[in-house]
């Protein structure tokens, strides 16, 4: 592009884009001032100045209030949203209305493998897609995804965390629908909500998944018949064994029978796993081979365990950073 003077502007340059509205900034203005002058010193007739100089001196006035941007000032209604440094950011999605969302597309009761796997696939792609996840948890219509403590991601603003985590898992579910329910249509746009909230030490951490996980028990209480307050009334004071053994034998559910992965959710973590690729390698007499080659690469592992006890913790130290960050 080149202006009057015959120089080449390149405007993927900011300082350039800069320039240029200075100058054009200026120009108004001069343009403005220039027009009011006339206006004044030569005494035109009513209907030039009402045809002609004064709406050229309207534009010239708004072009350059414009450039300056009076509305700039709008910026500062925008509140700080900036999570608190060392904390967990915890987004937990959840699926808005699923108990129509399931009906109307006939989810099998009262687990849908399908529909755990399409909710698994999209939290995988927002665990590949964002930086700086270092676990997920998920059962039935929702998941949370934790960032580490010491993330810098987006200045940790959660409005910005918040949304790309459920426009990256919502948009996912739709592109990957068809490899789940094959050639089940989607009827409608489904939707998630999402929250953030932060937790300041690993010990709270470690409570709230927890707590996520617990709830899946209750869910399966609740398909035994029971509300959850009178399954917490006929629990009450039980321990975790005798729970299992009171689900088994009063609401006719073998709690040690069902799936893993309905029994305990789905947790998402980054691996390391060797991988063997074959490469076409050259050898010096010219010919071509193909040679294994074992390389380590990180990639997002689920597990259906307990998240609970002590045993994934320490069979998988490096998910939690220290408390002493
Ligand atoms: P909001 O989240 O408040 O918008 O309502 P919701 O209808 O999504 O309810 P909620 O999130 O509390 O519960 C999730 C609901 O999704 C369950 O109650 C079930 O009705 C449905 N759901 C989730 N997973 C499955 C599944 O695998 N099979 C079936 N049949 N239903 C499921
Ligand atoms: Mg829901």
């Amino acid at each position: 592009m080149f202006n009057y003077f015959g120089c080449k502007y390149d405007y993927s340059i900011p300082a350039v884009n800069v320039c240029v509205c200075v100058c054009v900034y200026n120009m108004c203005v001069v343009f403005r001032s220039t027009l009011m002058l006339i206006g004044k010193d030569f005494r035109f007739g009513g209907r030039v100045r009402s045809g002609v100089v004064r709406p050229l001196a309207c534009l010239f006035t708004g072009l350059s209030n414009m450039a300056k941007s009076k509305f700039e000032y709008v910026r500062n209604f925008e509140t700080d949203d900036t999570c608190l440094r060392n904390c967990y950011i915890v987004v937990r999605l959840d699926g808005r209305n699923f108990h129509k969302f399931a009906e109307q597309h006939k989810f099998t009761k009262p687990n849908d493998n399908r529909a755990l796997g399409l909710m698994t696939r999209s939290a995988r792609s927002v665990m590949e897609e964002l930086e700086d996840i270092v676990i997920a948890y998920g059962q039935s219509d929702e998941f949370s995804f934790v960032f580490k403590r010491t993330s810098t991601w987006f200045k940790r603003r959660a409005s910005k965390l918040m949304t790309h985590v459920t426009s990256q898992f919502s948009s996912s579910y739709v592109f990957y629908w068809k490899e789940f329910f094959g050639e089940q249509p989607l009827l409608y746009p489904p939707g998630f909500d999402g929250r953030v909230v932060l937790y300041p030490s690993n010990h709270n951490l470690r409570d709230y998944l927890s707590w996520r996980q617990a709830d899946l028990f209750w869910t399966l209480v609740q398909k035994g018949g029971l509300t959850t307050v009178q399954a917490e009334d006929r629990l009450k004071g039980t321990l975790a064994a005798d729970k299992n053994e009171i689900l088994f034998s009063e609401f006719d559910i073998n709690y040690n029978t069902e799936p893993a992965l309905h029994r305990k959710g789905t947790t998402l973590i980054w691996e390391k796993r060797d991988e063997t690729v074959l490469k076409r390698m050259k050898l010096p007499s010219g010919e071509e081979k193909d040679v294994a080659a074992t390389r380590s690469r990180r990639r997002v592992e689920a597990h259906h365990c307990d998240i609970i006890g002590e045993r994934f913790w320490e069979d998988h130290p490096n998910v939690l950073e220290d408390d002493n960050c």
